[in-house]
């Protein structure tokens, strides 16, 4: 069975190629490779035995995407990893982030409606929940004003996805991921952040190996047992093994609503320290930080209420932060060697 992997050389795309394919599933993967690089193909081909089919082009060419849904006619379902993703940018170029998230989006949605292809797995985030007054964040904790363009782009893709599958036969599952790292334990595939990385964990692997002087740590006055503000960090390969899942799930016809929605976290929350702290002890190297204000738009603390992914979903993330941390440190070191 066919499935279409958008955004597929991307980071968490990848990671879910190689389980689909564990899983039975051909790949096609299509990406413009403005964040990804096609070695990604050989990569993860070195993983599963098996090269997937890969189509290089804009999603938010309209053309371009009817042509190849015609010319693929025999897609089962859709993964949509195709997104920009880096807040900051979002926040100076807000239209470059709303035409290539939404565009892309819609034009996909089109294409499902055009050749009569039903299931759609869509990725979103848990930046829609802000800072929820209540935690863990469940799925019907209400969304709040999105605090960059980036985040608002997942808000509005949530509600293009649910109303055009009002009047369509489109159906849909939409997955918040919390905050994915680490990387594939052969350390073949992994996170390539561009230029100077925001996110912590590529922060502090680039610092360990010696890229980056010292980690600044984005305030410790947060009303948090230690200070510093909390996510629920997780495992990439557990995250893509809930993609796998979801995919399953639709294509077995077991969806109980048109749009469905999990959230994809530990359930557990980490302080900013207590991740250095992971990282060291997974590692054994010491880490340089500073301790700086805080990082405007962030959030003190947000972590997931897992129960209705364990239960409905049938999905459980497996990998401790210790894990997830050395597996980090293992694709920075990779990387290196690489060059
Ligand atoms: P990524 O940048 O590594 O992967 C995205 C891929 O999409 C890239 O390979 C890029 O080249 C491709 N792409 C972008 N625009 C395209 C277009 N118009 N046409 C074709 N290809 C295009 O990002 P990622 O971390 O793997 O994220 C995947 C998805 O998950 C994104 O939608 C992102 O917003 C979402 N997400 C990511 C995180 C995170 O922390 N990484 C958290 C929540 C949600
Ligand atoms: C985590 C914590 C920082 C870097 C972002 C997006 C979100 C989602 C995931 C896509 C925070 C602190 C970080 C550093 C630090 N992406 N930090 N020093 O901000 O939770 O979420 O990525 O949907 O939408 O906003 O992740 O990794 O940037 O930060 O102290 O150098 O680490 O302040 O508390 P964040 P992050």
């Amino acid at each position: 069975m066919k499935i279409l992997v958008t955004g597929g050389t991307g980071y968490i795309g990848s990671h879910t190629v190689v389980e689909l394919q564990a899983k039975g599933f051909e790949v096609i993967i299509v990406d413009n490779l403005s964040n990804s690089s096609i070695e990604v193909l050989d990569n993860i081909a070195k993983i599963s035995g098996k090269k997937p089919l890969f189509e290089k082009f804009d999603l938010t060419d309209p053309e371009k995407t009817e042509t190849f849904f015609r010319l693929h006619n025999d897609i089962r379902a859709i993964i949509h990893f195709a997104a920009f993703k880096a807040v900051g940018e979002s926040v100076q170029y807000p239209l470059m982030y709303y035409r290539n998230n939404l565009v892309s989006l819609i034009n996909t949605l089109q294409g499902m409606i055009n050749n009569g292809i039903r299931d759609i797995v869509f990725s979103s985030s848990c930046t829609v929940y802000g800072q929820p007054e209540k935690l863990p964040a469940r799925e019907d904790t209400p969304i709040q004003k999105a605090n960059s363009p980036y985040g608002n782009t997942k808000r509005i893709s949530e509600e293009i996805i649910t109303e055009t599958s009002e009047n369509e036969a489109i159906r849909a599952i939409l997955l918040r991921y919390f905050n994915p790292i680490g990387a594939h334990e052969t350390a073949i595939i992994g996170e390539f952040p561009q230029g100077i990385p925001n996110n912590l964990m590529p922060y502090i692997t680039q610092t360990a190996i010696g890229k980056r002087d010292f980690l600044r740590i984005w305030g410790n006055d947060y009303d948090t047992p230690d200070g510093t503000a909390i996510r629920d960090y997780i495992h990439v390969v557990d995250l893509a093994k809930a993609h796998v899942i979801a995919v399953e799930r639709m294509i077995a016809d077991k969806s109980k609503e048109k749009v469905e929605i999990f959230n994809l976290g530990t359930g557990k929350g980490f302080s900013v320290m207590e991740v250095i702290k992971s990282f060291e002890r997974s590692t054994g190297i010491h880490l340089n930080y500073k301790i700086m204000d805080r990082r405007p738009g962030d959030v003190e603390q947000v972590w997931a209420d897992t129960g209705f992914a364990n239960t409905e979903l049938g999905w459980k993330a497996e990998k401790s932060l210790d894990e997830m941390t050395a597996s980090a440190w293992k694709w920075e070191k990779a990387l290196a060697a690489r060059r």
